[in-house]
């Protein structure tokens, strides 16, 4: 009988839906205030995890920008992220493609150049120092002004070859996929891959995938499980082969359950949902944790665990022989631990 934690945890996985901003922990939020000379209204860890009182993605979202101000300088951006990356490491992780948020920076006065040096500066080294392949996602912020976003655009152009695609986050409440379509548009046209997030249970949550799909165009969605809802919908996107990035443990968070019933339906439905860590220092869960409490929850098994790794590198945004490389790691894993796989 295999140990499901030790399984999930030894699976080689790629994580697509992390928000570097979101792997802001506590104690390296003190230690990056100490250097920057803020004073932060919480004083001990406890403190800080007791403000971490979420009904909703707004009420998180009012938490998690504050907390950002410590974040000054490209050596901070680096830690952060270098951070994360020793952790993902420690959680199977073999490949990432992590989100950052630049204008929750650069509104604040900090530098474009600040954020994208230090966060490049991490995923280098990663390759070379953990093994781990790392691509950055540039995300606009979707409750600030389209012209906003576009501006963002072209002052990342000179960066282009360190961003691998673009994203779409923050408040989904009143920030319809189309008002982005320009910058999209552009995007695409400058070469970048496209991803917005679907975040759960929101008003029109259908409409906004219908729209991401169909007139934005996308690569992948990020979340986007309330896609059950629409059978023609999942067709179109199995047609596609789009890839969901989901987050249960995160979903807990802003709603009340892990929409494991949703994540599961997916999956057996053939559909490219694979598991991911979204904000883990604030949902207290990185990627392997989230891989276990599905299965705790959903009573999956190893074979189903790995299929969701498989998902996580057919939807990632590696060449294809990379891809098949990891895909057929993930089988090894599988055979050695007498975890039957279907094709
Ligand atoms: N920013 C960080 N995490 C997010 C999420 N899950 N949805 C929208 N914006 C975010
Ligand atoms: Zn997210």
């Amino acid at each position: 009988m295999t140990d499901i934690t030790a399984f999930a945890f030894g699976l080689p996985k790629a994580e697509l839906h992390l928000h570097l901003e979101g792997t802001l922990e506590p104690e390296l939020k003190f230690a990056l205030a100490a250097r920057n000379g803020i004073e932060l209204a919480e004083k001990t860890v406890e403190e800080v995890k007791a403000t971490y009182d979420f009904t909703d993605l707004t009420s998180f979202l009012a938490v998690y920008y504050p907390a950002m101000q410590v974040l000054q300088t490209a050596e901070d951006f680096h830690d952060l992220a270098w951070a994360y990356m020793q952790k993902a490491r420690e959680q199977g992780v073999v490949h990432v493609e992590m989100f950052f948020d630049p204008q929750a920076h650069t509104s604040r006065g900090v530098p474009f150049e600040a954020v994208i040096t230090g966060y490049r500066r991490a995923a280098v080294r990663a390759s070379s120092e953990l093994g781990v392949s790392a691509e950055l996602i540039l995300c606009f912020l979707r409750d600030f002004p389209a012209e906003d976003a576009m501006a963002t655009l072209e002052a990342a152009l000179p960066y282009k070859e360190w961003i691998i695609g673009v994203g779409l986050d923050s408040d989904e409440r009143d920030n319809p996929p189309a008002k982005f379509a320009d910058v999209f548009a552009r995007a695409k046209s400058e070469g970048f891959l496209l991803t917005m997030h679907c975040d759960i249970d929101q008003t029109g949550s259908i409409d906004n995938i219908r729209a991401v799909i169909e007139d934005i165009g996308v690569d992948r969605i990020d979340h986007g499980t309330n896609i059950v809802e629409d059978p023609a919908l999942i067709a179109l996107a199995k047609e596609r082969g789009l890839g969901f990035t989901t987050c249960p443990v995160s979903n807990s968070f802003v709603t009340s359950q892990m929409k494991s019933d949703e994540i599961v339906r997916l999956l057996r439905d053939g559909v490219r949902v694979m598991v991911n860590s979204d904000d883990p220092a604030y949902f207290g869960a990185y990627v392997a944790d989230n891989y276990v409490a599905l299965a705790e929850k959903a009573g999956l098994d190893a074979a189903d665990l790995a299929r969701l790794a498989i998902n996580s590198f057919t939807a990632s945004w590696l060449p294809h022989a990379r891809r098949d490389e990891h895909i057929a790691a993930v089988r090894a894993y599988a055979t050695s631990h007498d975890v039957a796989l279907a094709d």
